[in-house]
Formats: structure tokens, C-alpha cells, sequence
């Protein structure tokens, strides 16, 4: 059994006082492998992203990483944990260049960083032939698919334990979200955990190790992919009531 990383237990929360978008929602993220988290739009998976990430804090529950609480803390503070946040929304600095975006978390971290970072930025370009060629273009002027790329090479820069990936896809054409899917699949081989959410539900499915489904804000059918017997895609289909 791979190491445990996250354990989100039992998390209550909301952006309201008075209403619970999550309710009582338990998952865990393994190193090497992929969390899956499906359901329907508005189901509440990015906002379990937020409450992991400290954008809201849990009502009630917990949130563990390598053992350590970590409910609350600062989103920016995150990375000294060893986790990383490619959200659904960009998370660019629009007037700051792709280069500077690239190697602005890195500052000061010379120590854990410093000798892998020039490997690191290569293979970064080599993936993401677009980053290269716009790597002295301000973040904003790139098109909503590239700049999707320059967070993931942001991310494989900063070598975190865990990332939180929330809708990689969305924008991008079916190739260049093929190339995404990879490019996670490499993430999860080079040990890092994932928790990745997407509106392809088919493919996240496909990839994950572990499948958790969100209902309504609630967790209503969790697993490692070999537990569940019979049609996995029947299942999934009956969960979120789809047809695909
Ligand atoms: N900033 C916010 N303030 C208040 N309510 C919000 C906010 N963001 C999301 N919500 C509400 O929380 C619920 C869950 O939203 P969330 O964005 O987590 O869903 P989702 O599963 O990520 O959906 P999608 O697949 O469309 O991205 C929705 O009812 C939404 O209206
Ligand atoms: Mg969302």
C-alpha cells in the first residue's frame, strides 16, 4: 500500500455561515497514485479543492497531510507542505512574463530546489513546446490552453508531494488535453499524489487509482478502482445520473 498523504475526514464546509455546501466529506490521496473526484457541475469539487487549499475553512472535520493538520493554513503557505494547486480558475500573474511566473515560487527555496530546477525547467519546455516559445510574453496575453500549460510546467517546478488539479482540461483541444492527461500520469509516476477533478469523466475514471464521487456535496460512493465490481462506467453513469 502506497503512503497515505491527504485525509480529509468528515469535512463540513461552506461559504456562508448558514449553508453547508460540503457535507461530512472523507477522501484520501495516496503518493504515486490519482484521486479522482467526480460529480456533477456545481456538485461542490472545487470547493473541496479551496477547503484543502485554505481558501475556506472546515466547520467541522479535519484535514491531514503526511500526518500533520493542516486545515486552515494559508494558501500561500501550502508549498512548504509539499502541495501544489493548479485550480480551475488561472493562477497567473497576468502582467508578469511566463518566465517569471515560472520561477517566482521558487525564490528562496534555493536549498531543497536549486540543483534539480535547471532539469526540472527544461523538461518543463521540452513538454510544453508553447511555454518555450512564449516564455517572454506576459502571462495574460496567452490564450486560456496556454497558460493552462504553464501551470503545469509552474507546478512540476516545485517538485510538491500532492497537487490538487481541478478541471486540467477544460479549454483545451482533445489533443492538447491528451497531452495534460499525460503530463498528470507523469506527475503520479514520479511518486507525487494527485487529486484530479475533471469534466471528462470517462478518462478520470480510466486513470485513477482511486475514485471518490461527489453528490449533492456529499461523498456517495468511494473506492480503489479494482474494489468496485462489475461496469465501473455503468456504475459511474448511475451515480451522477448520466448518460456519456
Ligand atoms: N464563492 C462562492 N460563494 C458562494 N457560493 C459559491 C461560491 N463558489 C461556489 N459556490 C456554490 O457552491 C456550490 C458548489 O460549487 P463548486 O464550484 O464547488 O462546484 P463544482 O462541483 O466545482 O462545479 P463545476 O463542475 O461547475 O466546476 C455551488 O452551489 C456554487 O453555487
Ligand atoms: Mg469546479
Amino acid at each position: 500500500m502506497s503512503e497515505l498523504l491527504l485525509s480529509v475526514d468528515k469535512v463540513t464546509a461552506g461559504y456562508a455561515q448558514d449553508i453547508d455546501v460540503l457535507r461530512d466529506v472523507s477522501l484520501d490521496v495516496h503518493a504515486g497514485e490519482i484521486s479522482g473526484l467526480i460529480g456533477l457541475n456545481g456538485a461542490g469539487k472545487s470547493t473541496v479543492v479551496k477547503t484543502i487549499c485554505g481558501f475556506l475553512s472546515p466547520k467541522a472535520g479535519g484535514i491531514r497531510f503526511m500526518g500533520q493538520d493542516i486545515a486552515g493554513v494559508a494558501p500561500h503557505k501550502l508549498i512548504d507542505h509539499g502541495i501544489c494547486c493548479i485550480p480551475q480558475e488561472s493562477s497567473l500573474f497576468p502582467y508578469l512574463t511566463v518566465e517569471e511566473n515560472l520561477l517566482l515560487p521558487l525564490q528562496g527555496r534555493s536549498g531543497r530546489y536549486g540543483s534539480v530546477v535547471k532539469q526540472r525547467y527544461e523538461e518543463a519546455l521540452e513538454a510544453f513546446p508553447t511555454v518555450r516559445e512564449k516564455r517572454r510574453a506576459q502571462a495574460g496575453d496567452l490564450s486560456g490552453g496556454q497558460q493552462k500549460q504553464v501551470e503545469f510546467a509552474k507546478a512540476w517546478l516545485q517538485q510538491p508531494k500532492m497537487c490538487l488539479i481541478d478541471e486540467p482540461s477544460i479549454g483545451l483541444s482533445p489533443k492538447l488535453a491528451e497531452g495534460v492527461f499525460d503530463w498528470i500520469e507523469k506527475f503520479a509516476k514520479a511518486g507525487m499524489g494527485i487529486l484530479l477533478i475533471d469534466h471528462n469523466v470517462r478518462r478520470v475514471v480510466k486513470m485513477s487509482d482511486r475514485i471518490h464521487v461527489l453528490s449533492l456535496g456529499r461523498i456517495t460512493a468511494s473506492g480503489r478502482q479494482e474494489d468496485f465490481q462489475g461496469d465501473l462506467h455503468e456504475q459511474v453513469k448511475q451515480w451522477l445520473g448520466l448518460n456519456f
